[in-house]
């Protein structure tokens, strides 16, 4: 970092007395970069559902750190590489699906689903060429119950070792995660920084003026609505509220009745939430991906329990867009503040946004710390 103030010390000291990040944290693409390099590439990054790899040949596609990747189950289980090919560099495989073998579809050298490359069309006669020579970059590839992540960096610890008491307090909201089925994903982009938008999913603060059908259903008061903060991943819980179970009041946007009996919204560093809320059993994975400092591209991978009705379905997935687009209003906006640079600082209350105090801490600690 540049600029006097920006020790890791004085970041820090700030950040506990409530003064947040420098605007340009938001808004400068060589802070991206580096976010991309000392967080993105080192972490483990949410790729997609472990249903869709439950056959030999099964692969799904994604990013992590900028970089194409794609995870197979292959002969010896799940195995991640990545997506580009050897010879132009082009995207291999595509989506997701299944395969015997990862050809690309640009010129058709073909890698099998452990990598090798086994055929590169008219390669028989050039001088010093060996298929062994340009296997697919291996990386990680991990699953988490039903989520599979990827890792570029190849000494990271297993992503158990960061996010597995995640599964049980899932488990502990009366999710029986075995039972869940992938339903679909939505993709979006927004206008706005990553981190100002996981900010505020990592507070509660702004939902009773915000989100009128979100407190509806969960009680939002502060002596309800609970926060910890982990070393890797971060909670949110908030009770159903009583009265929407009771049938008083403003009416729920959907049927909050069954076996969840409370919301939890989790944070997994650096880029996954996972939102449950009350109800029948239901999960939405949610990967927030920067795309340069002012946008963030995103999707939910929804799941829901086995033999969840068509019409929870629906109208759980459009409480979810509900929040969603009121959240985007108002990240959209701060994104429109931070661009000007004034006030360089923000001030925020540490008692009532603990978590956003917490993820600030982690994020100086990854960009100004040593490698
Ligand atoms: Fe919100």
């Amino acid at each position: 970092m540049t600029g006097p103030s920006d020790t890791v010390t004085e970041l820090l000291a700030n950040l506990e007395r409530g003064e947040s990040l420098p605007a340009r944290w938001y808004t400068d693409p060589s802070i991206a970069e580096r976010e991309l390099a000392r967080i993105f590439r080192k972490s483990w990054i949410y790729v997609g559902p472990l249903a869709h790899l439950a056959n030999l040949g099964d692969y799904i596609t994604g990013y992590a750190g900028g970089v194409p990747v794609v995870v197979v189950r292959g002969e010896a289980g799940l195995a991640g590489f990545v997506n580009v090919c050897r010879h132009r560099r082009h995207e291999v495989m595509q989506g997701r699906g299944n395969a015997r073998m990862m050809m690309c579809g640009y010129h058709a050298w073909t890698y099998d689903l452990g990598g090798q490359l086994r055929r590169a069309p008219r390669s028989e006669g050039a001088a010093d060429f060996r298929l062994e020579d340009f296997p697919l970059l291996p990386i990680r590839a991990e699953a988490l119950g039903p989520l599979v992540f990827a890792n570029l960096d190849q000494e990271a610890l297993p992503v158990q070792h960061f996010f597995g008491p995640v599964l049980d307090i899932i488990a502990q909201a009366g999710i029986v995660l075995d039972e869940l089925e992938p339903h679909s994903r939505a993709e979006g982009n927004s206008p706005a920084n990553w981190k100002a938008m996981l900010e505020n999913y990592l507070e509660c603060y702004h939902c009773a003026v915000a989100h009128p059908g979100f407190s509806a259903a969960i009680d939002v008061r502060p002596d309800q609505y609970k926060y910890e903060a982990r070393d890797w991943f971060s909670t949110q819980t908030g009770p159903v509220k009583r009265s929407a179970l009771a049938g008083q009041g403003k009416a729920p946007p959907y049927d909050v009745t069954g076996a969840v009996g409370e919301s939890q919204y989790h944070f997994l560093w650096p880029n996954l939430t996972i939102s449950i809320n009350p109800g029948f059993p239901n999960l939405s994975a949610e990967l927030w991906i920067p795309d340069g400092p002012a946008v963030t591209k995103g999707f939910s991978d929804r799941f829901f329990g086995r033999g969840a009705s068509e019409e929870f379905i629906r109208t759980m997935i459009a409480f979810n867009e509900q929040v969603a687009a009121e959240d985007d209003r108002l990240t959209d906006s701060v994104q429109r503040g931070l661009m000007g640079g004034l006030p360089d600082r923000g001030r925020f209350l540490p008692n009532a946004e603990p978590l956003v105090l917490d993820f600030q801490r982690k994020i100086i600690r990854a960009m100004v710390g040593k490698n």
